[in-house]
């Protein structure tokens, strides 16, 4: 299969009629009843007042944690998220603090600030294809940490569908009943995901499949004095029998 530049892999992927269809895919409710508390939990342990959500998205993550009164800027390479997250947070009467941005750029846009906690959630860390990518985006969010700030990163388990397949408890992070989801191709670099809305058209996405000890490696390259895994929210897990893949560190 051909491979594009890692741009077109990234936030191009989200035009309007994905963004459309991407609550759908989430389901808030259902995801909120998945992770329960464990992200604001694991924020207020380390004692975490300003936020960054880096993939904002729709805006799930940022809304909630405005909720809970954490100081959240949030941003996304994907303009069409981005007006997608300020019309969800206007419905909840909340203006986010939003803007567009490619992580390549993250020190340039918020190069004056400092956060105690930077989140990148929905298995959005995976759209870089390339490898000095990846390191130049983990490099810049340690830079916009504060000293004992968070960093929190989660994936879908990779290593499991590579190895094995597809599956889904479908109770954590993507839990819509409308959409299904199928893997349609996959080997070491890319795994292209099918979302199908039962009944009303499809989205594709272009993921790189990143291992746990490959992101667990390029965190700790990065600097981070600790380093904490979890698998499906619990720090005890199987890794043939979970989904989603969550690394808590601590700069
Ligand atoms: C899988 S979605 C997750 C969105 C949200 N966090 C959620 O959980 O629903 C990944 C998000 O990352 C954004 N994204 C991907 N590559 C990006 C990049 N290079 N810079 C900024 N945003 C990017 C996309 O636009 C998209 O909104």
């Amino acid at each position: 299969m051909k491979q594009d530049s890692g741009l077109k892999k990234g936030w191009e992927q989200y035009p309007q009629k994905t963004v459309e269809m991407w609550d759908d895919f989430v389901n808030w409710n259902k995801r909120k009843e998945g992770e329960g508390d464990f992200f604001i939990n694991m924020l207020k342990k380390y004692n975490v007042k300003t936020v960054l959500d880096m993939a904002c998205g729709t805006g799930y993550d940022s809304i909630r944690l405005v909720k809970e009164g954490f100081k959240v800027k949030s941003c996304d390479g994907s303009q069409e998220m981005v007006k997608k997250s300020i019309k969800n947070a206007k419905k909840e009467g909340i203006n986010l603090d939003v803007i567009q941005c490619d992580w390549r750029n993250l020190i340039d846009k918020f190069k004056k600030e400092q956060f105690d906690a930077i989140i990148c959630l929905g298995n959005s860390f995976t759209h870089l294809f390339s490898e000095k990518d990846r390191e130049s985006v983990v490099n810049q969010i340690y830079f916009l940490l504060n000293k004992g700030g968070v960093l929190i990163i989660d994936q879908r388990n990779y290593d499991y569908i590579l190895s094995k397949g597809y599956k889904s408890k479908h109770k954590y992070v993507y839990c819509g009943e409308t959409i299904d989801v199928d893997v349609i191709h996959k080997n070491d670099s890319l795994v292209r995901f099918k979302y199908t809305k039962k009944g009303n058209g499809y989205f594709t996405l272009d993921l790189y499949p990143i291992r746990i000890n490959e992101m667990r490696a390029l965190i700790r390259k990065a600097g981070f004095e600790s380093l904490f895994t979890y698998g499906d929210f619990e720090r005890t897990f199987d890794k043939n029998n979970t989904d989603f893949i969550q690394h808590i560190a601590v700069k």
